[in-house]
C-alpha cells in the first residue's frame, strides 16, 4: 500500500492547494486531505510481517533531466548503511542529470541522511536543520529533503513539519527508489512532501550508485535487523531483516572488481544471519566464501551478532588470505542480567566462549566491539563485569555509548534512575581501561611489515600517507609522491600509538 503523502501548505501557507488530479494519479501522491493520510508509525513497523518481494528499480525517461542544471549537496550522519544509502541517492540524483558540490550554499537541492540511534546523534541533526534556515531565506528555490532513520519516527518528522518549515521533502528509509518521483512532485507542486512507508518489506534491486570511494566499495547484503535489541530502534527504522539474494550481491562484488576496487565490506545490521529470511543454505558463511573467491583483493564486513555466528564461519574466515583479520563483534555489556535485559541472547560466558574459539582459530585476528554503559538499573557490580570482559578480550577498539532511550523500544519503558553524572563516569572509567590494552596490542605491530591499502594523503599532512591494515588499523607513512588512493603498499611500522600506527613504506 502506498503512503505517499503531500502536505498542502500548512507549511507554506498556501493551504489551499491541492494536486491536480492528474499529477496526483501519475505520482501516485495522496494529499493531507485525504482521509487516510498519517504520520508514519513506528509501531507499524514493529508489527510488520509483510512477505519480502524482490523488485527492479525501472525509472521512466520521462524523468531524466530532472536535475538539469541542478546542484546536490548530501550530508550523511550514523552508519555504514546510511553511507551506502547516500551513494544509491547520489546515483539517482546523477541519473536525473545533478551534479554534485561539496559546498551545501551552492546548491538546488540539499539532502541530510539521518541516523536515529541515539538521542544525540538526532540533536545535532536538528541543530543543522535549524541552521539551514538561513540558507533558504537566501535561496528560497533551494530544496531541503530529509530522509534516514529520523524520517521514520513519527515524532521526528511531526517536530520538522511544525517547527522546521525550511524542509521540502521527508522521506523514508524504505522509500529511496522514489526519490524521482518524490522530487517531480516537489518542483512541480512546490509544496512540501512527506513520504515514508512505515511497513515495507521492499528488495530494490539496480539502484544506480555513485560510490564516494574508487577503492573500497560498501555492499549491502542484508537490510534491516529481526534482533529486536530492547535499546534499539533500528528494526523499526530499517524494517525487518530482507536480505538480498546471493546472485546480486556477487553481481555487485564482481563490477566492484571490474572497475579496480581493491576492497569490499559486505553490510547489514546483523550479516551473520545473512539469508535465514529466505532460506539460503549455507548462510553467510557460503555467502562470504562466494565473495572472496572472487578474487577482490580484500572482504571485509560488518556488523556481527555473536547469537548467530556460526563454526563455519569462523572456518571460512580461517581458510581465505583475502579475508581480513579483523572482526567488528559488539558484546554492549559483559553482565548476565545487563545482556538479558537487553534482548542480546547470549551470556557473557557464550560471547567469551566465540571470542577464544576466534583467537585460537586466528591468533592475528583484530577485534572491535561496541558497549553501551548506563543500561537501566546498571549497576556498579554489573558495570564492573563489563570491565572484566575488556581486560579478557584486550579489544583493539571499542565503540562505546551512553544508554539513550528510543522510542516505542522496549528498555525505554524501563526504570532508568541511573544519574548522568554516573552513565558518564562509567563512560570515561571504561575508555580509560581500554585504551592502555589496544596500546599494549598495537605495540605487536612495533617492526612489522604491514599490507595498506592507501586512502590518500593524510588529513593533517599532505606528506604523509594513510590508509588501512588488514586488521582495520589507521597506518599514517612516508613514501615517494607516486603513492595514490587505491595502492596497496607494503609499510613498516615504526611508531605506534593507540589507535594509529606509523611507519615507512618499503615496497
Ligand atoms: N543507546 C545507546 N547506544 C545504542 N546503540 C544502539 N542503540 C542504542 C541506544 N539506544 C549502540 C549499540 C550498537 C551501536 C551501533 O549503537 O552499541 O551496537
Ligand atoms: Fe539493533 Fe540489535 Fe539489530 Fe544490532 S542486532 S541493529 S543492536 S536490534
Amino acid at each position: 500500500m502506498y503512503r505517499l503523502r503531500c502536505l498542502p501548505g500548512y507549511l507554506s501557507g498556501r493551504s489551499n492547494q491541492t494536486i491536480r488530479p492528474s499529477l496526483a494519479w501519475f505520482y501516485n501522491i495522496m494529499s493531507t486531505k485525504n482521509e487516510n493520510w498519517k504520520l508514519p508509525s513506528l509501531e507499524s513497523a514493529k508489527k510488520s510481517r509483510n512477505p519480502i518481494s524482490y523488485q527492479n528499480y525501472d525509472l521512466p525517461e520521462e524523468f531524466l533531466g530532472l536535475g538539469l542544471g541542478k546542484k546536490y549537496y548530501i550530508r550523511t550522519y550514523g552508519c555504514q548503511a546510511n553511507e551506502r544509502d547516500s551513494e544509491s541517492l547520489a546515483g539517482i540524483l546523477q541519473q536525473l542529470g545533478f551534479q554534485v558540490t561539496k559546498k551545501a550554499e551552492d546548491s538546488d537541492l540539499i539532502v541530510l541522511n539521518t541516523c536515529a540511534v541515539r538521542k544525540n546523534a538526532e540533536d545535532k541533526v536538528i541543530g543543522e536543520i535549524g541552521a539551514l534556515k538561513k540558507l533558504k531565506r537566501e535561496n528560497p528555490n533551494l530544496l531541503i529533503a530529509v530522509c534516514g532513520c529520523m524520517a521514520q519516527e513519527e515524532e521526528m518528522v511531526d517536530l520538522v513539519l511544525k517547527k522546521h518549515r525550511q524542509v521540502d521533502l521527508i522521506f523514508g528509509t524504505h522509500n529511496i527508489d522514489r526519490l524521482p518521483w518524490l522530487l517531480a512532485a516537489c518542483f512541480n507542486k512546490q509544496e512540501r512532501i512527506v513520504e515514508v512507508f512505515s511497513d515495507h518489506s521492499k528488495v530494490i534491486e539496480d539502484l544506480p550508485v555513485k560510490r564516494f570511494k574508487n577503492h573500497k566499495a560498501w555492499i549491502n547484503v542484508a537490510f534491516g535487523c529481526d534482533k529486536f535489541c530492547t535499546y534499539c530502534i533500528v528494526p523499526y527504522t530499517r524494517g525487518r531483516q530482507r536480505s538480498r539474494k546471493a546472485e546480486e550481491v556477487l553481481n555487485e562484488v564482481k563490477t566492484c572488481l571490474d572497475k579496480g576496487y581493491k576492497e569490499v565490506t559486505l553490510l547489514g545490521q546483523n550479516v551473520n544471519a545473512y539469508g535465514k529470511d529466505f532460506g539460503y543454505e549455507g548462510g553467510f558463511a557460503r555467502l562470504l566464501s562466494e565473495v572472496a573467491k572472487t578474487g577482490i583483493a580484500r572482504v571485509r564486513f560488518v556488523t556481527s551478532h555473536p547469537w548467530d555466528f556460526s563454526n563455519e564461519l569462523i572456518e571460512t574466515m580461517k581458510e581465505y588470505d583475502n579475508i581480513m583479520p579483523y572482526l567488528h563483534l559488539p558484546l554492549q555489556s559483559g553482565d548476565d542480567e545487563i545482556l538479558k535485559k537487553m534482548g542480546r541472547r547470549y551470556t557473557r560466558a557464550e560471547y567469551l566462549s566465540l571470542f577464544d574459539r576466534l583467537k585460537e582459530a586466528m591468533p592475528e585476528l583484530a577485534f572491535s566491539t561496541d558497549i553501551i554503559v548506563g543500561f537501566p538499573g546498571e549497576s556498579e557490580e554489573q558495570f564492573l563485569n563489563t570491565l572484566a570482559v575488556v581486560d579478557h578480550c584486550k579489544f583493539d577498539n571499542i565503540f562505546s555509548f551512553v544508554y539513550s532511550p528510543r522510542e516505542k523500544t522496549p528498555a525505554s519503558y524501563l526504570v532508568d534512575d541511573l544519574d548522568m553524572a554516573v552513565k558518564k563516569e562509567r563512560l570515561k572509567r571504561l575508555n580509560d581501561r581500554f585504551k592502555p590494552l589496544a596500546l599494549a596490542n598495537a605495540k605487536k605491530y612495533l617492526g612489522q611489515t604491514l599490507e595498506v591499502l592507501v586512502d590518500g594523503s593524510s588529513k593533517n599532512n599532505p606528506d604523509v600517507y594513510s590508509g588501512y591494515s588488514p586488521g582495520n588499523k589507521v597506518v599514517n607513512f612516508s613514501g615517494d609522491t607516486s603513492i595514490q588512493a587505491g595502492d596497496l603498499v607494503k609499510v613498516k611500522i615504526e611508531r605506534v600509538k593507540t589507535f594509529t600506527l606509523e611507519g615507512t613504506v618499503i615496497e
